[in-house]
C-alpha cells in the first residue's frame, strides 16, 4: 500500500509555504540574516513543536517566519518544498502565502511574491511541477488591513490566482471579511477560506454563502450539520483536508477517528493535503500513508483523492483532463 501511495500522482491544494520551513533551513537563514531565534539547534526547534490547539501552533509559526527577509530566502524556502513535492510525486500544487506576516515586519510584498514565483517557475521548467499562488488574509487582523493587502496585490495579479483566509478561526468568523472578499471577486480573484477546522459548521456555510468561496480549507466540522454534509456532496464543494495537521492540533485525537474517508464515501469532494508539513510531521505521502494505515482503503479510493483534487484545482479544463488521464493510466498499470 505504501509503495502504491508513494508512486500515486498527487495534487496539493492546501499548503502554507511558510509552514514548509524546516528547522535546518530556519537555522541557516537565521545565521545568513543575523536574526536571533530562541533555539540552539534544529532538534530543539522540533522538540518545541508540541501543540494543544491552533493558536499554540500559530504563535511558533509566526516566530519561525521572522528569518525570512530577502527574495532569496523566499526562493530557497519554495525550492526546498518543490524538491519534496518531486519525491512525493506531486504533479501540481496550489500554495498559500501570508503577505501580512511579512509586510508587518517591513518586508516588501514584491520581495515575497518574486522569491516564491521564481522558484515556482523553475519548478515547472526543471521538475515538471505546475503551480498556482493564493494569498491569504490573516483573520486575527482587521478587514481594513486585509483591504490594504488586496490593494498591494493588484500589481501582481498575473501571479496570484486567488485569495484565502487563515490564522485564528475562533472569534474571527468569515463574515468579518465580507467586504474584502467582495472586492477580491470584483478584481477577478478566485476565493477560498479556512473554515470548520476549529470553528463551527456555521463558518463553512458562511464562507460559502457570504464569502463566495470555491473551496473550503479543512471543513471537517461539517459533520455537525447533516444538511450541510448533504449539500456539500450534492454541490461537490471541495474540502481541502489536512489529516496530520488535524491530529497535531487536536482537531481529532486519533487518525482512526478522522472523518475524511467517511466523507469520501458519502461522495464529498475531499482531498488530502499537508498544510504546514515542517510543523506537523509530514508531506503529502506521509499524509496519505497516515490515512490509509488507519482506514483500510482500495487503490481506487486512494486515487480518488487525487481525482478530487484535480477537479477542485484552479487550472484550465484541458489541463485537468490531462491530469485525470495520467491518474487513470497509473491506476491501470499499478491498480
Ligand atoms: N489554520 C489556520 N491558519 C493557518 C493554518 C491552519 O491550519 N496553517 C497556517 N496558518
Ligand atoms: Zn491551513
Amino acid at each position: 500500500m505504501h509503495r502504491f501511495i508513494q508512486q500515486l500522482p498527487k495534487v496539493e491544494l492546501h499548503l502554507h509555504i511558510e509552514g514548509s520551513l524546516e528547522p535546518e533551513l530556519m537555522f541557516e537563514l537565521a545565521q545568513r540574516n543575523q536574526v536571533d531565534i530562541p533555539f540552539t539547534s534544529p532538534q530543539e526547534v522540533r522538540d518545541a513543536y508540541q501543540f494543544t490547539n491552533l493558536q499554540d501552533f500559530l504563535d511558533i509559526y509566526y516566530q519561525g517566519a521572522n528569518v525570512l527577509l530577502h527574495e532569496q530566502d523566499f526562493y530557497d524556502l519554495t525550492w526546498a518544498y518543490l524538491l519534496r513535492c518531486k519525491e512525493d510525486n506531486v504533479i501540481h500544487t496550489e500554495i498559500f502565502f501570508d503577505p501580512q506576516t511579512h509586510t508587518a515586519r517591513g518586508v516588501a510584498f514584491e520581495t515575497v511574491i518574486e522569491g516564491i514565483s521564481k522558484a515556482l517557475d523553475q519548478g515547472k521548467k526543471e521538475l515538471g511541477i505546475s503551480s498556482q499562488i493564493i494569498m491569504c488574509f490573516l483573520r486575527h487582523l482587521s478587514e481594513e488591513d486585509a483591504i490594504k493587502t488586496l490593494e498591494q496585490a493588484l500589481p501582481y495579479k498575473d501571479k496570484i490566482i486567488g485569495v484565502g483566509l487563515d490564522s485564528s478561526e475562533q472569534g474571527h468568523p468569515p463574515e468579518k471579511f465580507t467586504e474584502v472578499f467582495r472586492q477580491a471577486h470584483e478584481a477577478g480573484f478566485l476565493a477560498v477560506a479556512h473554515a470548520g477546522e476549529e470553528g463551527p459548521a456555521m463558518n463553512i456555510r458562511n464562507a460559502i454563502d457570504i464569502l463566495g468561496v470555491h473551496r473550503v480549507d479543512h471543513g471537517v466540522r461539517c459533520v455537525e450539520d447533516k444538511a450541510l454534509v448533504t449539500e456539500l456532496a450534492e454541490t461537490r464543494m471541495p474540502l481541502t483536508v489536512c489529516p496530520l495537521s488535524n491530529l497535531k492540533l487536536k482537531v481529532f485525537e486519533e487518525m482512526e477517528e478522522h472523518n475524511i474517508v467517511e466523507l469520501l464515501r458519502q461522495g464529498l469532494c475531499v482531498t488530502i493535503n499537508s498544510d504546514d508539513p515542517a510543523y506537523f510531521g509530514g508531506y503529502m505521502t506521509d499524509n496519505f500513508n497516515a490515512v490509509a494505515d488507519a482506514h483500510p482503503m482500495s487503490h481506487e479510493e486512494l486515487a480518488q483523492f487525487t481525482l478530487n483534487a484535480i477537479e477542485a484545482s484552479f487550472i484550465a479544463d484541458q489541463e485537468k483532463q490531462q491530469m485525470k488521464n495520467t491518474v487513470h493510466k497509473f491506476l491501470t498499470i499499478h491498480g
